[in-house]
């Protein structure tokens, strides 16, 4: 059985028991308790286990085939790939889930169903495990399905599941293939030393347990059933081999690794490692990629260039001189795009992004491998490697630490991680300027007031779509933190929560006896509306009922920033190509902000050009409509979906005129014209392959427009000719400036000329000293060159006291004059407190002394074998 048999199957036997088939979520997950990735088939449906959001699915079970990361945090099997032939960072996940519905009985016998029955696996070659506690699934193995008991094992933590630190998780059941003695010694799965014999291939998890912040274990809403068949392992099994490079969707990677790299599997240990480690990192760069991940120093950015990086150092320890990642990439597109088309659409971007980090990582790999060479064959076996080299390596040859750890390991040497850690936490403490983001929802004793609320109300009502104002009920006042603010909970509100890029909003709360100014709405937990806000007078508490009223003009204002935002989209697309991803964006009253994928500088043309589709599109005045559908229909409509775009049967659709239309749950102005003038006030690079559009729309080019007059009318006035003739009135300045700087200059020549011949005019035996303050060392040194070569003249020394401070000495002496001009002003150059001047023809020296000047001229006379 094939990739794509296996796909089929698994949907049609799900379909036939009762479950809607969903397509995989992304691989960024939405819910605050997730971690970095999206780990398991689970993740999207953390909501509807939590209950914070009601099932759309009936009956409420799903199924589906995920694509999942774990590359990082609770789940992270990085360092285990190429060595381990059973790990894979990217996978997809074969699961069925019953939210509430159907538990451990129909879990466990349509399981085995599907394994014996539908897949054909030998039955006596199965073994399962179940938790310690766990009586309930042994009787419904042992009894319910007939399951052999000898082969039943029991064990505590690795028949636990946990989506990561916090959310949701339950005692699991799996199931292992055994694959003969030829792999390991006996006793079962839970024999440690069988590992490779006896291969988990299915986990069926009973979640009903959140685990919190603080550790603790809470009980979910329901009792819930989260399956999860590794798909490559499925295959393995299928096909009677342990490794998932077995699986077709990656041994033909393997097949690409070969091919691209010229070396063949089996030629060498470190060859194989790195011929799997590219088949398996570029399934995942390319995924991460494909869902909006850009290599970068941070977060999920940092694993992804990580790994990109990592498949190019294996790449070029084996001898790969030509770029890798992005023919890699290529290749997944082609072996997995039917399934995900997102990898095949995106290609372009994805192979722009890979190309870039992969030559700017060669670029520096050879330097930074010969340093860490160096500084290891210094080492004694088994010494600490620098943290600092460390830092070096990582700061400015780019090596994740994790690569330097890892190299260095090799050749049996740790890192000195403190070290290291000491010198990012100071590079961090110097670049930390300006407030940095917020990371993300904080958790903590107020969390958990949210979400008993929700728990016991629902969601928030939101009636922000039809309404400014509206009677609504408080549920809670909560007291977060020492700021003097609270949070406020009702019922039913008008105010939008900040999401989708725009902006929450601001208005007030009123009873007859308590005021509160809201200052900013956002979500407490999904579905829940904070409103952070002041209690500006009397009191608010819950039960108390209220009318809830926004800032009408300030959101007025960000509908048409937010319409504008989707009609510019769509003009990026048309001037750019399709490749153009939004990574980001605000909509904020007064500007909107959208940053978006693209490998190259914007140029001016294409800028105006996107202005001008966007106000084209302004100016048809089209309707914009809004409405609720299914996703399928949204599909079918062609609707951009962003990654991690929640299930849900039902989505918002935003036809944005005749062009756009996308996913979105903001809110809109109903027809294009209201949206206004849009002016794009600046584009420019924020990082590789990324880019920012800020543009303003509705009053705000007007405003913009007449402050811009305003500057010209004072410029103009300044200039002393009407708006109209500005230009030419600058010309006309400039023209002037230049002619009054050439006529100083000439006179400046002229009074020089001038005053050399009064100062030669006082030579004594045809050497000159005076003092002329007022001039400033250049003008001094000009003067001094003009008095040598006056006639008669041997020698001059002048001296000033320049307007801005300290002395200027200068001496100039003609060749046959039989002094030396640096001679002339030595000691002279002493008194005023300074030094320099050797010069032979013409010496200059600075002094900071000008109290000295007198005495030093004496001195330069008396060395000019005059007398003073
Ligand atoms: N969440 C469980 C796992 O990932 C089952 O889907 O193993």
């Amino acid at each position: 059985m094939d990739a794509d048999e296996l796909r089929r199957t698994w949907t049609r036997f799900w379909t036939d028991k009762g479950h809607t088939v969903v397509p995989s979520g992304g691989l960024i997950p939405h819910h605050p308790s997730a971690p970095m990735f999206t780990n398991s088939g689970m993740m999207p449906f953390v909501p509807y286990f939590l209950g914070e959001e009601p099932v759309p699915f009936d009956p409420p079970r799903a199924a589906s085939i995920q694509k999942c990361v774990r590359a990082g945090g609770k789940h992270n099997d990085l360092d285990a790939i190429g060595r381990s032939p059973r790990h894979l960072s990217f996978f997809e996940m074969l699961g069925n889930f019953s939210f509430g519905d159907y538990f451990k009985p129909d879990a466990i016998a349509w399981a085995w169903e599907l394994v014996t029955e539908v897949l054909g696996v030998d039955a006596d070659r199965v073994w399962v495990t179940v938790h310690v506690s766990d009586d309930e699934a042994h009787e419904i193995w042992a009894d319910g399905v007939g399951f052999p008991a000898e082969r039943i094992q029991r064990l505590d933590a690795d028949n636990f599941w946990e989506m990561g630190a916090t959310g949701p998780c339950g005692p699991s059941s799996e199931l292992f293939f055994d694959f003969g003695a030829e792999h390991g010694p006996d006793g079962g799965p839970a024999n440690p030393e069988a590992e490779h014999r006896y291969v988990e291939f299915w986990n069926l998890v009973f979640p009903q347990y959140y685990r919190g912040t603080d550790g603790a274990l809470s009980d979910l809403p329901s009792k819930n059933i989260d399956t999860g068949a590794g798909f490559e392992r499925m295959l393995g099994v299928l096909k009677g081999s342990p490794s998932l490079y077995a699986a077709d969707s990656v041994s033909r990677m393997v097949d690409a690794a070969q091919s691209l790299t010229g070396t063949r599997l089996g030629a060498g240990e470190d060859s194989d490692v790195a011929l799997r480690l590219l088949a398996d990192h570029a399934r995942t760069m390319t995924f991460l990629i494909a869902d909006g991940v850009i290599p970068s120093n941070e977060e999920r950015g940092y694993v992804l260039r990580r790994i990109i990086r990592r498949a190019v150092r294996f790449a070029y320890l084996i001898g790969v001189e030509k770029p890798i990642a992005a023919p890699m990439a290529e290749k997944v597109a082609e072996v997995l795009g039917d399934a995900y088309p997102e990898v095949r659409t995106n290609l372009d971007l994805i192979w722009g992004v890979l190309d870039r980090e992969e030559a700017q990582f060669r670029r520096t790999l050879r330097i930074g491998l010969r340093m860490l060479e160096d500084e290891m064959s210094s080492l004694d076996p088994g010494a600490t490697l620098s943290g600092n080299l460390a830092f070096t390596l990582h700061d400015t040859y780019g090596f994740p630490y994790e690569v330097t750890a890892e190299i260095a390991e090799d050749r049996g040497h740790s890192v000195d991680r403190a070290a290291f850690d000491a010198d990012m936490a100071e590079q961090k403490r110097l670049s930390k300027e300006g407030g940095r983001k917020n990371k993300g929802v904080e958790l903590g004793d107020a969390q958990a007031t949210f979400q008993r609320i929700v728990a016991e109300h629902g969601p928030t009502v939101f009636t922000g779509r039809d309404e400014e104002s509206t009677q609504a009920t408080v549920l809670a006042v909560v007291d977060t933190d020492a700021d003097g603010l609270v949070d406020i909970i009702l019922d039913r509100t008008p105010f939008y929560a900040e999401s989708g890029g725009q902006v929450g909003d601001t208005g007030t709360i009123i009873r007859p006896s308590g005021e509160a100014e809201v200052l900013d709405t956002t979500y407490a937990v999904p579905g829940l509306h904070r409103h952070r806000a002041r209690i500006t007078s009397g009191t608010l508490v819950a039960g108390d009922v209220v009318a809830a009223t926004i800032d009408g003009e300030r959101r007025a204002a960000i509908k048409r920033n937010h319409t504008g935002t989707h009609l510019l989209h769509w003009a990026l697309h048309e001037v750019l190509g399709p490749h153009v991803k939004q990574q980001g964006s605000l909509v904020a009253p007064d500007r909107l902000r959208f940053d978006f994928s693209h490998y190259e500088p914007v140029t001016a043309e294409q800028v105006a050009r996107i202005e001008d589709l966007v106000n084209e599109a302004v100016l048809v005045n089209d309707p914009v409509r809004h409405y609720e559908t299914s996703k399928d229909e949204a599909m079918a409509k062609g609707a951009i979906a962003f990654f991690g775009e929640k299930y849900g049967d039902r989505v918002r659709v935003l036809e944005a005129g005749r062009h756009s239309t996308e996913l979105c749950g903001g809110t809109h102005v109903t027809a294009t014209g209201d949206i206004g003038p849009m002016k794009i006030v600046s584009e420019g690079s924020i990082g590789s392959n990324l880019r920012r559009v800020e543009a303003i729309t509705g009053f705000g080019p007007i405003e913009r427009i007449r402050e811009e007059e305003a500057v010209l009318a004072r410029a103009a006035d300044l200039v002393g000719v009407p708006v109209g003739e500005l230009i030419e009135g600058i010309e006309k300045r400039l023209g002037e400036v230049k002619a009054l700087r050439d006529e100083v200059s000439a006179l400046k020549a002229k009074a020089a000329a001038g005053g050399a011949s009064d100062l030669a005019a006082q030579a004594v035996d045809g050497v000159v000293v005076g003092r002329v303050d007022g001039l400033d060392r250049d003008a001094v040194r000009t003067l001094a060159l003009a008095v040598r070569d006056q006639p008669g003249i041997r020698a001059v020394v002048l001296g000033a006291a320049p307007e801005g401070g300290g002395v200027a000495l200068v001496a100039a002496t003609t060749a046959d004059s039989g002094l030396e001009a640096g001679a002339l002003i030595a000691d002279a150059a002493k008194t005023v407190g300074g030094g320099g001047g050797k010069g032979k023809d013409l010496a200059v020296a600075g002094g900071r002394n000008p109290a000295g000047l007198d005495d030093a001229l004496d001195q330069a006379r008396a060395a000019a074998g005059l007398s003073s």
